[in-house]
Order: structure tokens, then sequence, then C-alpha cells
């Protein structure tokens, strides 16, 4: 056995200003279905996070409320930790970056900075509110664009026309707070020197601590070269004054990641045997990840580790970078109830149905991740209880009846409980590479194994039939040991019906380990069902009730809202490529000659194509979209005709189709005009 790893692990940290939705969801259950299998496995994993608490968002938005921002946070952090308890996001400790740990860290990492010759100071021209007498940013500044003349436009850009600019080009500017016409004044700011950080940066990022994609989009970003980080902003502002420069204060984004360090000071002031140095420490052995949204990239792959490197401490392990959330194939609206807030969902639905949605959809990449509605109801009531579920019930009622309730120490399927045995190490690397969707793949594989190993045997026919009661018995020992390994295998997704589960089996809470142990002769309790459909109505009902929402909403701080973690906004990812790269591709119109079912594969069709000097045979995963296959045949569609060859479980694919849409029933096959010949290209 090796020695239990110690990792330290964080969530973004999330605005204490607004509700959190599903969008934010998706990054705490990722993290927490991570921590859980880490602790699962035996390793040290601790898990911090807090709420964002400062920045004049939070001070402008209590103010509104006629409050003190000190009782907007605290209301807002015990709505907030509500939340994550019941979604059974599971943090070790929930702090706030208003916090005296925090105070105290931030001031030390700017001294130490500041010593160390990394901070400077100039004077910039902002606009002011001369009636509230503050700094204006830029989204409290609205005028007519200088681009298109439209009208109430924010002070970077136009959503019309999509011009970015400065606030000082804006015509006929005023305060978005006070209406007041802005006047332009100076003030000292102080910055951090990012660009001494250069070299260390152009390693770091390149040291396995980033997903491709994303060190490819920081390359850039440090190639275009790195510039002076504005860190201070003038009173009146919810934060921390700057050591020796009254009046000044940390911008909220300087202190919001030191949060993470003051969440786990606080955890170990509380606790014995946690050390802060043993994690934070510059020689520390512990990891350290931080999983966040794509949208606040630079902060942490830039500013963050350059700020540790300047103070004297470790720099995290990895980034993990997740995409945004779309719902039913879009941006999450409002007006269309698919703005949901995570009370909303919780008051109509069970967490663990969408704890296990995301799991089902969450790869290791930074791709959007879409939460069709009906393909939600669809999977979790086809996996959960129709495969994993059912095996338990339809086994248990025969144990109890039949014997009492006591699992007999037959294994009547020896070669399924080896294959369970054989599969845990790859589920165990695709949860160790978050690839979430790939270890419930392999899971579900194997619950359809379970069952139709037990659809064969068919213990309800045997048991109707004389002298097979040992068979049976043995059959459904065997079934609801096939179940407790599957529960073994999804309890970092399911905490739930693992805790429920194990009062059914009647055994202490189960760790990954125990996959490799039986129960036999084993007495079981009483069985309730585990897990229920989803009805569809109450899917309905959640979002009519976001629509409602909506009117009650207290959201609108008058300040354009900041793209919460994983809250769709513009793609910073999304590489552009040259035009080189995109000419090297060979387009060309296909003839579906043939489209037909795969046998094994639930998504999958074949194809075979006419391409006009040649046939090519392309597997696509269109089912969904076509369940009647030969209603392609005789189609003319697109198709990418030198990608290379893959091999795939059911043969090798020459090609790729073209096709849009967000997927389920709405897949839609790209076709050209009629006239289109098969083989022409795209010129
Ligand atoms: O984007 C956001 O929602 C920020 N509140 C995240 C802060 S993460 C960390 F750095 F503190
Ligand atoms: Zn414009």
């Amino acid at each position: 056995m090796s020695e239990p790893r110690k990792i330290l692990v964080t969530s973004a940290l999330p605005y204490a200003n607004g509700s959190i939705h599903l969008g934010h969801m998706l990054e705490y259950i990722q993290t927490d279905m991570w921590v859980r299998f880490q602790k699962h496995r035996g390793n040290q994993c601790i898990y911090v996070c807090a709420d964002d608490a400062h920045g004049s968002a939070i001070m402008l938005r209590a103010e509104k409320e006629g409050i003190t921002p000190e009782q907007l946070i605290a209301n807002v952090q015990a709505e907030h930790s509500a939340d994550f308890a019941d979604f059974m996001v599971d943090f070790d400790n929930f702090h706030s970056t208003h916090a005296e740990e925090n105070r105290e860290l931030s001031s030390q990492i700017y001294l130490k900075l500041r010593d160390a010759g990394h901070i400077a100071t100039r004077s910039i021209t902002q606009y002011f509110d001369p009636e509230k007498k503050m700094f204006l940013a830029d989204r409290f500044i609205k005028g007519t664009c200088p681009k298109c003349g439209t009208e109430d436009q924010y002070g970077d850009n136009c959503e019309k026309c999509g011009a970015t600019y400065a606030p000082t080009d804006l015509k006929d500017p005023k305060s978005a707070i006070s209406g007041a016409t802005p006047v332009l004044k100076d003030s000292q700011h102080f910055f951090f020197k990012l660009p001494d950080f250069q070299q260390m940066l152009q390693t770091w990022t390149r040291s396995g601590t980033l997903q491709d994609a994303v060190a490819n989009k920081i390359a850039e970003w440090l190639d275009a070269g790195l510039q002076q980080w504005d860190i201070s902003r003038d009173a009146p502002y919810f934060g921390f004054e700057i050591p020796d420069e009254p009046g000044k204060y940390f911008y909220v984004w300087l202190d919001a990641p030191i949060g993470y360090m003051a969440s786990f000071k606080n955890l170990c002031n509380r606790t014995l045997e946690l050390d802060f140095d043993a994690f934070w420490g510059k020689d520390s052995t512990a990891e350290l990840y931080h999983f966040i949204g794509k949208d606040i990239v630079n902060f942490h792959a830039l500013f963050w580790p350059a700020m540790l490197e300047g103070a004297g401490y470790r720099k995290p392990t990895g980034i993990n970078v997740h995409g945004y959330l779309t719902v039913n194939g879009q941006k999450m609206s409002k007006s269309r109830g698919t703005f949901i807030k995570a009370r909303t969902y919780l008051d109509h639905l069970s967490p663990e149905y969408l704890r296990y949605y995301y799991a089902a959809k969450l790869g290791r990449g930074v791709d959007d991740l879409d939460l069709n509605l009906e393909d939600f109801v669809q999977k979790v009531n086809s996996d959960l209880v129709g495969k994993v579920v059912n095996i338990a019930s339809r086994c248990a009622g025969f144990i109890n009846k039949g014997n009492a309730g006591v699992m007999v120490d037959t294994n009547a399927a020896p070669e399924l409980t080896e294959a369970f045995l054989a599969a845990a190490p790859s589920i165990a690397d695709a949860y160790e590479a978050r690839d979430f969707a790939r270890a419930m793949r392999e899971i579900m594989g194997l619950a359809d194994r379970a069952n139709a190993w037990i659809a064969d045997k068919a213990p309800w026919s045997l048991n109707k039939q004389e002298g097979k009661q040992d068979e049976v018995q043995a059959i459904c020992a065997t079934g609801v040991n096939l179940f407790r390994q599957l529960v073994i295998f999804l309890k970092p997704v399911l905490p739930l019906l693992a805790a429920d589960a194990e009062a059914f089996l009647n055994v202490a809470p189960l760790t990954w380990n125990d996959h490799t142990t039986l129960l036999s002769n084993h007495q079981l309790n009483e069985f309730k069902p585990l897990m229920t459909r989803i009805d569809p109505v109450k899917v309905q009902a959640m979002t009519d009730a976001s629509k409602e929402d909506l009117t009650a909403s207290q959201t609108d701080t008058g300040a354009a809202a900041p793209a919460g973690n994983g809250e769709l906004a513009k793609d910073p990812l999304s590489p552009e490529i040259e035009f080189d790269t995109f000419a090297a591709v060979d387009l060309r119109v296909a003839l579906i000659v043939k489209a037909e079912h795969v046998e094994g594969a639930d998504k999958l069709l074949r194809l075979t194509l006419d391409i006009g000097d040649e046939q090519r045979n392309v597997f696509s995963g269109i089912k969904s979209a076509y369940p009647d296959p030969s209603k392609l045949d005789g189609r003319l569609t697109m198709m990418i005709a030198n990608l290379k060859p893959r091999k795939m479980k059911f043969g090798i694919s020459e090609g790729m189709v073209m096709a849009a849409g967000p997927g389920g029933e709405e897949i839609y096959l790209l076709s050209p005009d009629s006239g289109a010949k098969p083989g022409q290209r795209i010129k």
C-alpha cells in the first residue's frame, strides 16, 4: 500500500451578492466528486472554499438593501452554505474572504511583494462620480456608443455593435449609480509587477499544471507580454485597507485567491493535526488543486502563481478548468426558466439526479456542458433507477422472503464478480483524471452486464419451480453483491444513495477497497426503494418556478452581472485558427449509401458514404436523432474526408460527417443545396 496522499482542493469562491445557480453547481459538484473519490481511496484530502465578500458591487447592493455589507455577506453566506450542504457538497471549511485570517495573509503577502520590489505605484486618471464621491469601474458608467451611437451602453463595450473602447470614449457618459455626469480625476494606484514573473510562468504553465487548451491560451498571453496588474482601489470600497496606505484598498481579486489560504488557515486553527505550512510552505510536498471555470483562468494561472512565488509560498500542482453550463443547448435564460437557482432545483428534485447527470457528461476538458432537461430525465431514470437500483430491488425481495434476509455464501457468477474487480483500476483512473463521464460509462456497462445476467437467470421464474430455492438464493445474493460493488464505484457521485444502500446492506460506510470483498452469510436490513424515477412534471414545475423567481429576483444591482462560475459568457478559450489550418480540411459532399444500427452501440450509426471516387465507412454518434437510420439512405451530407482514420470498438471510422445541435433528438445533419454531387469539395 502506498502512503496516503496529502491533497488540498478548492473551488472558486462565489460572490457574496447573489444566489448559487446550476451553473455554479457544476463546479462545486465536479470538485466534490473528486474530493470524495480521494477520501474514498484513503487519501487525506481537504476541500476548502469561502464566500468572495469584497468589492464595490457588494457595497452598493448592501446600500440598496439598507443593510451593512457585513449583514449582507452574513445573510448570503448562510444561504450559500445551505445550498451546498443540500447538494451534498461537503466542504471541510466554508469561510469568507472578509475574515481576520484573510486580512493578515493579504497584508503579509502584499508586504513581502512590496519589500521584494514587485509593487509599483503611479497615478491614473479615471471617471469619478461627484455625487457618490467614488471612482467608477467601467461597468458603472453608461453612455452612447462612440461607434454606432446606441444609447445606454456600458463603459467598456457596446452590446449592439460589439465595439470595445475606453470609458472616456463614451459620448454623454453618466454614472450608472447616481446618474450624475462623471468627471475625470487622478489618483495614485498600486500595481503588481507581473512581468517580473514572465520566466517562471513560462515554465510553470508548461509543467503539467494546466490542460493543453488552457496552456495554449496562456502561451498566447505570455507571448504578447504581461502587463502590470492594478491591485488597488480608492475608498469608499468594501475590502481591506492596504498597509501603510490609508484610503487605498486591495482590489477584490487580490484578496480573493488568498481566501483559499485563509479558509485553510481558519480550519488549521480549529484542527490540531493540520499544519498550515505543510500545505502552503515553499517545500510542501502536499498537492494543491484549484477547480475553476474558464472565465477566470488569468487570475489563477498567471497572477496567483506569481503572487505565491513572490511571497515565498508554494505554487499550485494543478488548475483544473471546466467549461460553462448551457441548459437545453442555450445560455441559461431567466425568461425561458432555465436560469435555475440551486434552491429552486432542490425544491423540486433530488440533488443526486443532477450530480449523476453532471458526472455522466463531465470529461476532463474545457468543453461546455449541456444540461438537456429531457435527456436529464431519460438518462437518470434509465441508468440509476432502471439499471443500478433495479438490481437490488429485483433480488432483495427473494432474500427477504425466502431466507429471512440472509445472503447465502454461494457466488453464482464468479466470472462477473471477477470482471467487476478487474474493471476497478480503470474506473479509478477515470475518476483520478476527472473523466467522470468515462467512469460513469464503465460503471453503467457493468450494471448492464449484471442486469443481463439476472434477466437470463430469471430468479422470478425459478422461484415458482419446485426445488430451485437454493439456486434463487444464490442468484439473488450474487445480485446484491454486484449491486454493492456498483454502489462502491458510484459513492463519490451519489453519497445519499450510498448511505441508503449501506443501511439496506447493513454494513459500515463503504470505502473503495471494499470492492475487493463480497458479503456472504450476511444479514440484510429491510429493503426500501432507493431512488424514484424523475417525474417530468417536476422538471416543468422547476422551470416554471424559475420564471417566477425572475419577478422576485434581487440580483439586479444596477451593474452588469459578473460572469459567475460556469455561467455562459464570451468563450475565452475557443482558439482561433489560421486560414491554412482551415484550408487543410478536406470538406466534401457525401452521399449516404446506407445508414444502419451498430450492434451493441447505444449512440452510433454506421454510415456507408460515397465521396465520388471511393466509399467510406464512418461511425457517427447521431443515433439519438435518427432512430430509424434507413431514413438517411440516399441523402447528401457533408463530411471531413481527410480526418485520420480512427479505430473504434466496432471497426475503423474513416472520416466524420458534420452535424449541429445540442444533442439528443436535436442533432441536425448538414446538407448541401440540391444539385451538389458526391465528392465535390468545399471551395
Ligand atoms: O468569478 C467569480 O465568481 C469569483 N468570485 C471567483 C473568485 S475565485 C478565487 F480566486 F477567489
Ligand atoms: Zn455600438
